[in-house]
Protein backbone atom coordinates (compact mmCIF):
# COMPACT_ATOMS: atom_id res chain seq x y z
CA UNK A 1 0.00 0.00 0.00
CA UNK A 2 0.83 3.24 -1.05
CA UNK A 3 2.26 5.23 1.90
CA UNK A 4 0.60 9.37 2.52
CA UNK A 5 3.06 12.46 0.94
CA UNK A 6 4.08 13.27 4.30
CA UNK A 7 7.06 15.22 5.72
CA UNK A 8 7.84 12.01 8.18
CA UNK A 9 10.58 12.86 9.96
CA UNK A 10 9.85 16.52 10.44
CA UNK A 11 6.02 15.91 12.43
CA UNK A 12 5.13 16.95 15.47
CA UNK A 13 3.36 15.68 18.03
CA UNK A 14 -0.12 16.80 16.72
CA UNK A 15 -3.26 15.93 15.17
CA UNK A 16 -3.42 15.25 11.04
CA UNK A 17 -7.34 13.68 9.83
CA UNK A 18 -7.01 10.42 9.05
CA UNK A 19 -9.53 8.66 6.82
CA UNK A 20 -11.16 5.96 9.09
CA UNK A 21 -11.91 6.03 12.76
CA UNK A 22 -13.78 3.14 14.84
CA UNK A 23 -17.28 4.04 16.25
CA UNK A 24 -19.63 2.05 18.67
CA UNK A 25 -22.35 3.17 20.76
CA UNK A 26 -23.83 2.20 24.31
CA UNK A 27 -27.46 1.76 24.47
CA UNK A 28 -29.72 -0.22 26.96
CA UNK A 29 -27.28 -1.68 28.88
CA UNK A 30 -25.24 -3.41 25.88
CA UNK A 31 -22.74 -2.18 23.16
CA UNK A 32 -23.24 -2.38 19.78
CA UNK A 33 -20.71 -4.16 17.39
CA UNK A 34 -19.51 -0.94 15.95
CA UNK A 35 -18.27 0.14 12.71
CA UNK A 36 -15.13 1.77 10.56
CA UNK A 37 -16.29 5.21 9.56
CA UNK A 38 -14.97 8.20 7.78
CA UNK A 39 -17.14 10.13 9.83
CA UNK A 40 -14.93 12.43 11.90
CA UNK A 41 -17.57 14.06 13.68
CA UNK A 42 -19.63 13.67 16.68
CA UNK A 43 -23.18 15.16 16.91
CA UNK A 44 -24.06 14.85 20.75
CA UNK A 45 -27.08 16.86 23.02
CA UNK A 46 -26.22 19.91 24.15
CA UNK A 47 -26.80 18.37 27.90
CA UNK A 48 -24.23 15.04 27.13
CA UNK A 49 -22.68 13.53 30.68
CA UNK A 50 -19.48 14.47 29.08
CA UNK A 51 -20.02 18.07 28.41
CA UNK A 52 -21.50 18.58 31.75
CA UNK A 53 -19.58 16.31 34.04
CA UNK A 54 -16.54 15.41 32.38
CA UNK A 55 -17.07 11.50 31.83
CA UNK A 56 -14.79 10.32 30.09
CA UNK A 57 -11.99 8.24 29.55
CA UNK A 58 -9.01 7.22 27.18
CA UNK A 59 -6.09 5.59 26.07
CA UNK A 60 -3.06 6.38 24.23
CA UNK A 61 -1.28 3.27 21.89
CA UNK A 62 1.27 3.30 19.05
CA UNK A 63 1.67 1.47 15.70
CA UNK A 64 5.25 0.71 14.56
CA UNK A 65 6.32 -0.08 11.11
CA UNK A 66 8.91 -2.71 11.72
CA UNK A 67 11.92 -3.24 9.52
CA UNK A 68 10.49 -5.96 7.64
CA UNK A 69 7.23 -4.14 6.39
CA UNK A 70 4.77 -5.46 9.32
CA UNK A 71 2.66 -3.16 11.05
CA UNK A 72 2.82 -3.69 14.83
CA UNK A 73 1.07 -2.52 18.10
CA UNK A 74 2.85 -2.66 21.35
CA UNK A 75 1.24 -4.56 24.30
CA UNK A 76 -2.57 -3.59 23.28
CA UNK A 77 -3.71 -6.05 26.28
CA UNK A 78 -2.55 -3.96 28.78
CA UNK A 79 -4.01 -0.53 27.03
CA UNK A 80 -7.59 -2.78 27.41
CA UNK A 81 -6.94 -3.72 30.88
CA UNK A 82 -6.05 0.05 32.11
CA UNK A 83 -9.21 1.33 29.78
CA UNK A 84 -11.72 -1.41 31.56
CA UNK A 85 -9.83 0.09 35.01
CA UNK A 86 -10.37 3.68 33.82
CA UNK A 87 -14.37 3.08 33.16
CA UNK A 88 -15.02 0.98 36.28
CA UNK A 89 -13.58 3.80 37.97
CA UNK A 90 -15.92 6.52 36.03
CA UNK A 91 -18.80 4.49 36.60
CA UNK A 92 -18.93 3.56 32.60
CA UNK A 93 -19.34 0.58 30.68
CA UNK A 94 -16.47 -1.67 29.91
CA UNK A 95 -16.08 -2.06 26.43
CA UNK A 96 -14.46 -5.83 25.76
CA UNK A 97 -11.09 -6.31 25.82
CA UNK A 98 -10.85 -8.69 23.27
CA UNK A 99 -13.08 -6.53 21.20
CA UNK A 100 -10.86 -3.18 22.05
CA UNK A 101 -7.96 -4.99 20.97
CA UNK A 102 -9.59 -5.76 17.43
CA UNK A 103 -11.13 -2.94 16.94
CA UNK A 104 -7.53 -1.03 17.76
CA UNK A 105 -6.51 -3.52 14.76
CA UNK A 106 -8.86 -2.13 12.52
CA UNK A 107 -8.48 1.15 12.89
CA UNK A 108 -5.16 0.51 11.91
CA UNK A 109 -5.30 -1.50 9.34
CA UNK A 110 -7.64 0.80 7.32
CA UNK A 111 -5.19 3.73 7.49
CA UNK A 112 -2.47 1.38 6.59
CA UNK A 113 -1.17 4.04 4.65
CA UNK A 114 -1.25 6.45 7.52
CA UNK A 115 1.30 4.57 9.37
CA UNK A 116 4.69 6.35 9.23
CA UNK A 117 7.73 4.98 7.30
CA UNK A 118 10.42 2.28 9.25
CA UNK A 119 12.86 4.89 10.92
CA UNK A 120 11.15 8.12 10.01
CA UNK A 121 11.08 8.87 13.70
CA UNK A 122 7.39 9.12 12.93
CA UNK A 123 4.85 6.63 14.50
CA UNK A 124 0.89 6.32 14.32
CA UNK A 125 -0.59 7.50 17.56
CA UNK A 126 -3.50 5.18 18.64
CA UNK A 127 -6.14 7.23 20.80
CA UNK A 128 -9.22 5.20 22.08
CA UNK A 129 -12.07 7.46 24.06
CA UNK A 130 -14.67 7.00 25.62
CA UNK A 131 -17.62 9.30 26.83
CA UNK A 132 -21.14 9.47 28.35
CA UNK A 133 -23.21 10.84 25.10
CA UNK A 134 -27.71 11.26 26.77
CA UNK A 135 -28.22 14.35 28.51
CA UNK A 136 -27.44 14.11 32.18
CA UNK A 137 -28.75 17.48 34.29
CA UNK A 138 -28.40 15.81 38.45
CA UNK A 139 -24.59 14.00 38.92
CA UNK A 140 -24.90 10.56 38.04
CA UNK A 141 -23.25 8.37 35.45
CA UNK A 142 -24.93 8.67 32.20
CA UNK A 143 -27.27 5.87 30.42
CA UNK A 144 -25.59 6.20 26.88
CA UNK A 145 -21.79 6.36 25.65
CA UNK A 146 -19.80 6.41 22.38
CA UNK A 147 -16.49 4.30 22.19
CA UNK A 148 -14.07 5.77 19.41
CA UNK A 149 -10.55 5.47 18.11
CA UNK A 150 -9.10 7.96 16.33
CA UNK A 151 -5.41 7.43 14.87
CA UNK A 152 -2.91 10.13 13.68
CA UNK A 153 0.82 10.22 13.04
CA UNK A 154 3.10 12.30 15.13
CA UNK A 155 6.67 12.92 15.54
CA UNK A 156 7.97 13.83 19.04
CA UNK A 157 6.23 14.77 21.98
CA UNK A 158 9.11 17.33 22.95
CA UNK A 159 10.53 19.77 20.73
CA UNK A 160 14.00 18.55 20.15
CA UNK A 161 13.14 14.91 20.39
CA UNK A 162 15.85 12.94 22.41
CA UNK A 163 17.25 16.46 23.67
CA UNK A 164 17.56 16.97 27.10
CA UNK A 165 14.02 18.74 28.64
CA UNK A 166 14.11 21.26 31.50
CA UNK A 167 11.39 21.20 33.58
CA UNK A 168 9.67 22.64 37.15
CA UNK A 169 8.74 21.73 40.36
CA UNK A 170 4.85 22.50 40.16
CA UNK A 171 2.69 24.29 43.31
CA UNK A 172 -0.12 22.55 41.74
CA UNK A 173 -1.29 18.98 42.45
CA UNK A 174 -2.11 16.33 39.84
CA UNK A 175 -3.86 14.00 41.93
CA UNK A 176 -5.61 13.47 45.12
CA UNK A 177 -4.76 10.25 47.38
CA UNK A 178 -7.66 7.85 46.82
CA UNK A 179 -8.59 10.03 43.57
CA UNK A 180 -8.33 9.30 40.12
CA UNK A 181 -4.44 9.78 39.08
CA UNK A 182 -4.15 6.27 38.47
CA UNK A 183 -6.55 6.15 35.91
CA UNK A 184 -6.96 7.80 32.49
CA UNK A 185 -9.43 10.04 33.21
CA UNK A 186 -9.81 13.41 30.76
CA UNK A 187 -10.23 15.05 34.11
CA UNK A 188 -6.71 15.04 35.45
CA UNK A 189 -5.81 16.22 32.10
CA UNK A 190 -7.94 19.33 32.28
CA UNK A 191 -6.98 20.77 35.25
CA UNK A 192 -2.95 20.04 34.54
CA UNK A 193 -3.89 22.57 31.52
CA UNK A 194 -3.30 25.87 34.15
CA UNK A 195 -0.22 24.16 35.45
CA UNK A 196 1.37 23.13 31.54
CA UNK A 197 0.68 26.38 30.07
CA UNK A 198 2.13 28.65 33.15
CA UNK A 199 5.25 26.20 32.93
CA UNK A 200 5.46 26.86 28.97
CA UNK A 201 4.99 30.49 29.74
CA UNK A 202 8.15 30.19 32.45
CA UNK A 203 10.15 28.19 29.59
CA UNK A 204 9.91 24.87 31.06
CA UNK A 205 9.05 21.82 29.35
CA UNK A 206 6.65 19.53 32.05
CA UNK A 207 6.19 19.92 35.39
CA UNK A 208 7.19 17.32 38.05
CA UNK A 209 3.87 16.53 40.46
CA UNK A 210 5.06 15.74 44.34
CA UNK A 211 2.18 14.07 45.83
CA UNK A 212 -0.42 16.11 47.66
CA UNK A 213 -0.29 14.97 51.38
CA UNK A 214 2.90 15.35 51.94
CA UNK A 215 4.95 17.06 49.25
CA UNK A 216 7.98 15.39 49.74
CA UNK A 217 7.38 12.34 47.70
CA UNK A 218 8.10 12.55 43.32
CA UNK A 219 4.91 11.66 41.68
CA UNK A 220 4.84 12.11 37.91
CA UNK A 221 4.40 15.12 35.51
CA UNK A 222 1.38 15.34 33.31
CA UNK A 223 1.69 12.84 30.53
CA UNK A 224 4.44 10.33 31.75
CA UNK A 225 6.08 8.79 34.10
CA UNK A 226 9.77 9.64 35.79
CA UNK A 227 12.84 7.44 36.14
CA UNK A 228 15.78 7.80 37.47
CA UNK A 229 19.41 6.23 37.38
CA UNK A 230 21.51 5.46 40.67
CA UNK A 231 25.03 6.46 40.05
CA UNK A 232 25.67 2.67 40.19
CA UNK A 233 23.13 2.47 37.28
CA UNK A 234 20.32 0.88 39.30
CA UNK A 235 16.64 2.54 37.54
CA UNK A 236 14.47 3.79 40.51
CA UNK A 237 10.85 4.56 39.56
CA UNK A 238 8.56 6.12 41.86
CA UNK A 239 5.72 4.21 43.52
CA UNK A 240 2.62 5.71 44.56
CA UNK A 241 -1.03 5.02 44.07
CA UNK A 242 -2.10 8.26 42.52
CA UNK A 243 0.78 7.45 39.53
CA UNK A 244 -1.03 6.29 36.20
CA UNK A 245 0.69 2.85 36.06
CA UNK A 246 2.51 3.58 32.67
CA UNK A 247 3.16 0.63 30.26
CA UNK A 248 6.17 1.86 29.34
CA UNK A 249 7.48 2.36 32.55
CA UNK A 250 6.38 -1.37 33.34
CA UNK A 251 8.39 -2.47 29.58
CA UNK A 252 11.43 -0.63 30.73
CA UNK A 253 11.61 -2.31 34.52
CA UNK A 254 11.33 -5.32 32.53
CA UNK A 255 13.69 -4.39 30.27
CA UNK A 256 16.11 -2.83 32.91
CA UNK A 257 16.64 -6.43 34.59
CA UNK A 258 15.98 -9.28 31.74
CA UNK A 259 17.70 -7.68 28.73
CA UNK A 260 19.98 -5.16 30.62
CA UNK A 261 20.99 -6.86 34.05
CA UNK A 262 20.39 -3.61 35.84
CA UNK A 263 19.25 -3.64 39.41
CA UNK A 264 15.84 -2.09 39.43
CA UNK A 265 13.81 -0.68 42.21
CA UNK A 266 10.20 0.80 42.44
CA UNK A 267 9.21 2.22 45.33
CA UNK A 268 8.81 5.68 46.84
CA UNK A 269 11.04 8.33 45.70
CA UNK A 270 11.46 11.77 47.95
CA UNK A 271 12.22 14.74 46.46
CA UNK A 272 14.96 15.22 48.17
CA UNK A 273 16.89 12.47 46.88
CA UNK A 274 16.56 13.50 43.06
CA UNK A 275 20.04 15.28 43.53
CA UNK A 276 22.08 12.65 43.96
CA UNK A 277 20.17 10.35 40.75
CA UNK A 278 23.05 10.06 37.88
CA UNK A 279 20.13 10.30 35.36
CA UNK A 280 16.48 11.06 34.79
CA UNK A 281 13.54 10.74 32.40
CA UNK A 282 10.44 11.04 31.19
CA UNK A 283 8.37 7.75 29.92
CA UNK A 284 5.24 6.82 28.32
CA UNK A 285 4.04 5.95 24.94
CA UNK A 286 3.65 9.81 23.67
CA UNK A 287 6.99 10.69 25.65
CA UNK A 288 8.79 7.30 24.30
CA UNK A 289 11.65 8.14 26.81
CA UNK A 290 12.31 11.90 27.48
CA UNK A 291 15.87 13.05 29.23
CA UNK A 292 15.32 15.36 31.77
CA UNK A 293 18.49 17.35 31.96
CA UNK A 294 17.54 19.82 34.80
CA UNK A 295 14.67 20.32 37.26
CA UNK A 296 14.25 24.03 38.95
CA UNK A 297 12.43 23.57 42.31
CA UNK A 298 11.79 27.61 42.79
CA UNK A 299 15.05 29.18 41.53
CA UNK A 300 17.09 25.86 42.79
CA UNK A 301 18.50 23.91 40.08
CA UNK A 302 18.74 20.38 40.12
CA UNK A 303 21.38 19.36 37.06
CA UNK A 304 22.10 16.10 36.30
CA UNK A 305 25.67 14.90 35.76
CA UNK A 306 24.37 13.56 32.02
CA UNK A 307 23.94 17.11 31.11
CA UNK A 308 21.78 19.26 28.42
CA UNK A 309 23.67 17.79 25.44
CA UNK A 310 22.31 14.06 24.95
CA UNK A 311 20.53 11.12 27.08
CA UNK A 312 22.53 10.02 29.97
CA UNK A 313 24.61 6.36 29.25
CA UNK A 314 22.15 3.86 31.13
CA UNK A 315 19.00 5.77 30.06
CA UNK A 316 19.94 5.33 26.16
CA UNK A 317 20.82 2.21 26.75
CA UNK A 318 16.91 1.34 27.83
CA UNK A 319 15.65 3.41 24.97
CA UNK A 320 17.60 1.62 22.24
CA UNK A 321 16.44 -1.60 24.12
CA UNK A 322 13.05 -0.89 23.85
CA UNK A 323 12.33 1.16 20.72
CA UNK A 324 14.56 -2.12 19.27
CA UNK A 325 11.74 -4.21 20.58
CA UNK A 326 8.92 -2.02 19.16
CA UNK A 327 10.25 -1.92 15.91
CA UNK A 328 10.99 -5.12 15.86
CA UNK A 329 15.07 -4.83 15.75
CA UNK A 330 15.90 -6.78 19.06
CA UNK A 331 13.31 -9.89 19.77
CA UNK A 332 10.67 -8.97 22.25
CA UNK A 333 9.60 -11.00 24.90
CA UNK A 334 6.26 -13.01 24.35
CA UNK A 335 3.00 -11.59 23.93
CA UNK A 336 4.83 -7.92 23.64
CA UNK A 337 4.30 -7.40 19.81
CA UNK A 338 1.00 -7.52 18.45
CA UNK A 339 0.82 -8.06 14.47
CA UNK A 340 -1.68 -6.19 12.71
CA UNK A 341 -0.53 -7.64 8.97
N1 LIG B 1 1.42 9.26 33.09
C1 LIG B 1 0.43 9.98 32.52
C2 LIG B 1 -0.25 11.01 33.36
C3 LIG B 1 0.07 9.75 31.18
O1 LIG B 1 -0.89 10.44 30.60
C4 LIG B 1 0.76 8.76 30.45
C5 LIG B 1 0.39 8.45 29.08
O2 LIG B 1 -0.31 7.54 28.79
C6 LIG B 1 1.79 8.04 31.09
C7 LIG B 1 2.09 8.33 32.41
C8 LIG B 1 2.54 6.99 30.37
O3 LIG B 1 1.79 5.82 30.27
P1 LIG B 1 2.05 4.80 29.10
O4 LIG B 1 3.46 4.41 29.18
O5 LIG B 1 1.13 3.68 29.40
O6 LIG B 1 1.71 5.51 27.84
C1 LIG C 1 0.26 9.01 26.01
O1 LIG C 1 1.47 8.96 26.22
O2 LIG C 1 -0.31 8.23 25.26
C2 LIG C 1 -0.57 10.01 26.66
O3 LIG C 1 -1.76 9.84 26.68
C3 LIG C 1 0.03 11.21 27.23
C4 LIG C 1 -0.56 12.47 26.70
C5 LIG C 1 0.02 13.58 27.48
C6 LIG C 1 -0.33 12.65 25.24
Amino acid sequence: MEKKNLDWANLSFGYIKTDKRFVANYKDGAWDEGVITEDDKVVLSECAGVLQYAQTCFEGMKAYETKDGKVVIFRPDLNAQRMEDSAKRLEMPVFPQDKFIKAVADVVKANESWVPPYGSGATLYIRPYMFGSNPVIGVKPADEYQFRILVTPVGPYFKGGAKPITIKVSDFDRAAPHGTGHIKAGLNYAMSLHPIVTAHEEGYAENMYLDAATRTKVEETGGANFIFITKDATLVTPKSDSILPSITRRSLTYVAEHYLGMKVEHREVLFDEVKDFAECGLCGTAAVISPVGKIVDHGKEICFPSGMEKMGPTIQKLYDTLTGIQQGTIEAPEGWIYEIK
